[in-house]
């Protein structure tokens, strides 16, 4: 069969996206597959909520249920990457020893820390989740009663209360440019 065009060369690497909830990891997850697909890389998004309802839904916020979620996308992650798929994984993994272990086991991991202080996510609140919360009708929220470990050695950070998403996807791919992971 012909094919349309011509094949684009690429190898598989992870973006993994961690940072709090509402601090912009699916929006800019979204901008970056839209801007790869547009320079025709082959792309897979693992986006959390959508894992959760679909992959999860089995799956609660204990640290126990999050290291298994977790987990399982590592594990999609790894087959993708290896077959040469550029994946944007876009969850919390709050933890360093689950982020370490994603690395690990994905080998071409990128990581990338979406910035956001706590105060700026409780005044936009987004989803509404911090107010419920902080009002005790969520248990384990990450950041009020649940930990989020600030990663120690991303390879990108970028700070979502002082540039848009848009802005923040650009310094990503401008990364994965100068580092030869795309052309
Ligand atoms: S992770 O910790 O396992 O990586 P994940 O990214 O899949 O989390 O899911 C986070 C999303 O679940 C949040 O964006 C939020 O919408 C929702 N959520 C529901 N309960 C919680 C909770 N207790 N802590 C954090 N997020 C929660």
């Amino acid at each position: 069969m012909e094919q349309r065009g011509e094949p684009v060369v690429q190898k598989g690497f992870t973006l993994w996206l961690t940072g709090l909830s509402g601090a912009g990891k699916t929006t800019i997850a979204h901008i970056l597959e839209k801007k790869m697909k547009q320079m025709r890389f082959k792309v897979e998004l693992l986006d959390g909520d959508a894992i959760r309802s679909n992959l999860s839904p089995d799956l609660g916020f204990s640290k126990q249920d999050r290291m298994v979620n977790i987990k399982r996308v590592a594990f999609i992650a790894k087959l993708l990457t290896r077959n040469n798929v550029i994946v944007i994984a876009s969850l919390i993994s709050p933890y360093n020893d689950i982020r370490s272990y994603c690395r690990a086991e994905i080998g071409d991991y990128i990581e990338v820390f979406v910035k956001c202080p706590l105060d700026v996510l409780i005044k936009r609140d987004t989803k509404g989740l911090y107010e419920k919360a902080m009002a005790g009708e969520i248990a384990n929220f990450t950041g009020i009663s649940d930990p989020y470990e600030e990663p120690l050695n991303p390879e990108i950070t970028v700070a979502t209360d002082r540039e848009p998403p848009e802005q923040s996807a650009e310094k990503i791919l401008q990364w994965l440019k100068q580092k030869n992971y795309i052309r």
